[in-house]
């Protein structure tokens, strides 16, 4: 195991370059289960959880190259089940069911089971493909499926499913028929991976908006796509430069995909603009407390509920921070507090009320986002934080230690 140290009060400055998004190249990876041909991927970023993905596909007899890009070829698809060594590490591994099915015919994948912020149920996911003819069974933890064709059917999501929508998605592209995805998400990564779905060949209108439409083609051709960066870990960075009052260029970054965090950080006092592709993060004093309510795109996003929750924590006055998505993402509150933050749960919502500094501390990282959230406080608390468990941070942030001592961090990464 190891550990990050970090020494606190340092105003980060410079540039960084944002990785390729881990939540638009997981979707896009499982997409070629669905094709024929070599397709090839840049910019997918170097994480666990992309590892994690590509041994599966490797599981399933997927070939896969690896290089400047990652090329992909399905043609070797000789398997239909993910096991649960796999998918208990990473429950994004459900993305593989609606495109088996729909290649294959049947599917045999590891129900997720839960993880640190919630339960997060694959109900949505199964009704969906049961609605488009699949026969689904639970046995022994796993889900099996079956379809001999899968039917376009139109589907209600109670609730905006975003791997849910992704999964669907991609089951209906190869079905016979339409299918309609209501109140379906609305994230950036839908309308990615509809774009390269496309791209194969598919017929998809409507990603972005609450009703997708697919009309089911016969056969996805393979391609090439360049992945956006993550806007999650842009969020991060320019959340980074609010709470120690520095100065930092995010580059190659979309800014309109981080409206809602861009309003909330300015909401607190920082500068943001944006010129020649890339954001320009300015943090000021005093920071101002900012109500944060998490919802479904393009609403405040839940993966920047804790790093937002670390900045208020220097605020002056409080904030009220509602986590609405998952019923158990306040993990970080109890690590924050130890380093002298004052923060009180109530239900949903987190009461954060502002204190002049925070003093470091060990603490230890519990999920892939409060991970982040403590290395935010430790860059900003007087004295040092020593973050263990830090395998949490490199499921889904690329090089962060090195990122962060390029701005001019204290932070180092040692064997714990
Ligand atoms: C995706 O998870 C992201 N992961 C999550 O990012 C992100 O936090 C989440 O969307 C919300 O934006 C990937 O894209 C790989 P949901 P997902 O289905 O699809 C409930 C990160 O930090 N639900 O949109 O699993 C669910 O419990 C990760 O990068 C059902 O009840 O989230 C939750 O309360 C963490 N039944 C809500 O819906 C279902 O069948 C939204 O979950 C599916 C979901």
């Amino acid at each position: 195991m190891e550990k990050i140290i970090i020494k606190g009060e340092k105003r980060l400055k410079g540039e960084v370059e944002i990785s390729g998004s881990k939540n638009a190249a997981l979707p896009i990876l499982t997409a070629s289960i669905l094709t024929q041909g070599w397709n090839t991927f840049s910019n997918v970023p170097a994480l666990r959880d992309i590892e994690t993905i590509k041994k599966l596909l490797k599981g399933i007899g997927i070939k896969i190259e690896e290089g400047e890009s990652v090329k992909i070829n399905a043609d070797g698809l000789n398997n239909y089940e993910a096991s649960y060594d796999l998918v208990k590490t990473m429950r994004a591994s459900v993305l593989v069911l609606g495109p088996l099915l729909a290649r294959l015919k049947r599917a045999r994948v590891s129900l997720p089971g839960g993880c640190a912020i919630g339960a997060r149920p694959i109900n949505l996911h199964l009704n969906g493909l049961a609605k488009m003819g699949a026969k689904i069974e639970l046995k022994h933890g796993y889900v099996e499926a079956k379809a001999k064709k899968l039917k376009g059917a139109p589907i209600f999501f109670e609730i905006p499913t975003v791997t849910g929508t992704e999964n669907l998605m991609m089951a209906a592209t190869l079905a016979e028929g339409v299918t309609t995805l209501e109140n379906a998400a609305r994230e950036p990564e839908v309308i990615e991976l509809a774009s390269v779905l496309k791209k194969m060949g598919a017929n998809i209108k409507g990603e972005g908006t609450e009703i997708i439409t697919i009309e089911g083609v016969k056969e996805l051709k393979s391609t090439d796509h360049t992945i956006i960066p993550d806007r999650i870990e842009a969020g991060t960075f320019m959340t980074a430069a609010g709470i120690t009052g520095g100065n930092i260029k995010i580059k190659n970054c979309n800014i309109n995909l981080l409206d809602s965090v861009t309003r909330k950080l300015e909401e607190a006092g920082m500068e943001i603009s944006y010129k020649d592709n890339g954001i320009i993060a300015k943090g000021n004093r005093p920071i101002r407390s900012v109500d944060i309510k998490t919802l479904p795109y393009p609403g405040f996003p839940t993966d920047m509920q804790a790093q937002m929750m670390a900045f208020m924590c220097f605020a002056n006055g409080t904030s009220v921070i509602s986590e609405t998505i998952f019923e158990n993402r306040f993990m970080h509150v109890s690590e924050l507090r130890r380093i002298g933050a004052d923060i009180r749960i109530e239900g949903h919502n987190a009461i954060v009320k502002g204190v002049p500094d925070l003093s470091g501390a060990p603490v230890m990282a519990t999920d892939l986002r409060a991970s982040a959230c403590l290395i935010l406080a430790g860059l900003a608390a007087k004295g040092k934080t020593e973050i263990s468990r830090v395998y949490h941070i490199d499921r889904g942030y690329e090089r962060i230690v090195e990122k962060l001592s390029k701005l001019g961090a204290d932070i180092k990464r040692v064997a714990d």
